[in-house]
């Protein structure tokens, strides 16, 4: 286990506060690949910069620890995240590509980043920002090039060997493709997936396309308004989804197999965070909606391996139903 995210919660103040992550628990291990999935607004960047320490204000953790090789990185110091992050974890954000500076040259911007993690000599510097651009499938002749001069997927693709400098054991990605074309999107979505097998480090990978992620994540969280509603083997989520927000958003998109089908989708739009519906926070859209999910707050179960935020399913295991 090298990640675990324990009751983690981030809240945003901004007039009324809201409570973006609520109470978010999962442990990540050695080279996985963990999806998250949800819709706009239900707190996943949120949750990746409360994992990677890079929320600032209005956003302040209100609670829980993310333990990472066995340091709780809430707690550490400015000074110690920086020792920690990039080079033994590191992140690729949203719009990653417009984080380059568009007035110094790639080369420059590896060079930053390796001098302030105290590689000091020219040549490893000059060789593994070769190395890293050569990994991503770009000439290294493009180290002279300045961001500009480059497509959105090249510029992508070099934010992503910018944080595989240090070979680190974790990357969290922030919808790292979603700037792309389709096309495009698939075809980074299958480098990151090869660097990750041949370099074996694990990936947390935020997208609001579950179908992009069918394929490659080993395990797959749902997230509805701030919190995991499911969370189970990508393939066992698929073939039986349990709760019926991941119902729905699997319904949202069109199989290009079997006969022609009406998408059913969602009805609605996620909550406003800064007042949440009572009880079970889907329960307003819900298509299952039971008297009881206005008041009780679902529990997590665990349905043949899955973990599952629903009352449909806490009955069936006690018996109820
Ligand atoms: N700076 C901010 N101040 C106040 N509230 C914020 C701020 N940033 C985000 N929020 C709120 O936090 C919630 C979660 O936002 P977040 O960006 O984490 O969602 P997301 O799942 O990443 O969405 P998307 O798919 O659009 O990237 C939203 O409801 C948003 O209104
Ligand atoms: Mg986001």
């Amino acid at each position: 286990m090298i990640l675990d995210v324990a009751d983690l919660s981030v809240d945003y103040y901004a007039g009324r506060p809201a409570r973006a992550v609520a109470g978010v628990s999962f442990t990540h291990h050695a080279g996985e690949f963990l999806g998250i999935v949800g819709e706009s607004g239900c707190g996943k960047s949120t949750l990746l910069f409360g994992i990677a320490q890079l929320l600032s204000p209005p956003a302040e953790i209100a609670g829980g620890t993310v333990t990472f090789a066995g340091k709780n990185l809430v707690q550490l110091s400015a000074k110690e995240l920086r020792a920690v992050r990039w080079r033994d974890f590191s992140v690729v954000m949203q719009s990653a590509m417009n984080a380059l500076n568009p007035v110094k040259s790639i080369a420059a911007q590896y060079e930053d980043v390796m001098r302030a993690h105290g590689t000091r000599d020219r040549a490893e510097i000059r060789e593994r920002s070769r190395e890293v651009l050569k990994l991503v499938r770009i000439d290294p002749v493009h180290l002279k090039s300045f961001p500009h001069q480059l497509s959105g997927g090249m510029r992508q693709r070099v934010m992503i060997a910018m944080a595989l400098l240090f070979s680190p054991e974790l990357i969290v990605m922030d919808e790292p493709t979603s700037a792309l074309d389709v096309v495009a999107q698939r075809s980074l979505m299958v480098q990151i997936k090869e660097l990750q097998r041949e370099l074996g480090f694990a990936v947390i990978f935020v997208t609001h396309d579950m179908s992009l992620v069918s394929n490659f994540s080993d395990r797959l969280a749902v997230m509805y308004a701030g919190k995991f509603v499911e969370l189970g083997q990508t393939r066992q989520v698929f073939a039986e989804p349990l709760h019926p927000y991941t119902k729905g958003l699997l319904e949202a998109f069109p199989s290009i197999y079997g006969p022609r089908v009406q998408l059913e989708g969602i009805p609605g739009a996620p909550p406003n965070l800064a007042d949440p519906p009572s009880g079970c926070r889907f329960h307003p859209r819900c298509p299952a909606v039971m008297p009881q999910c206005k008041d009780v707050d679902p529990p997590v179960v665990v349905v043949e391996g899955t973990e599952v935020r629903c009352l449909l399913y806490e009955e069936k295991v006690s018996g109820v139903a």
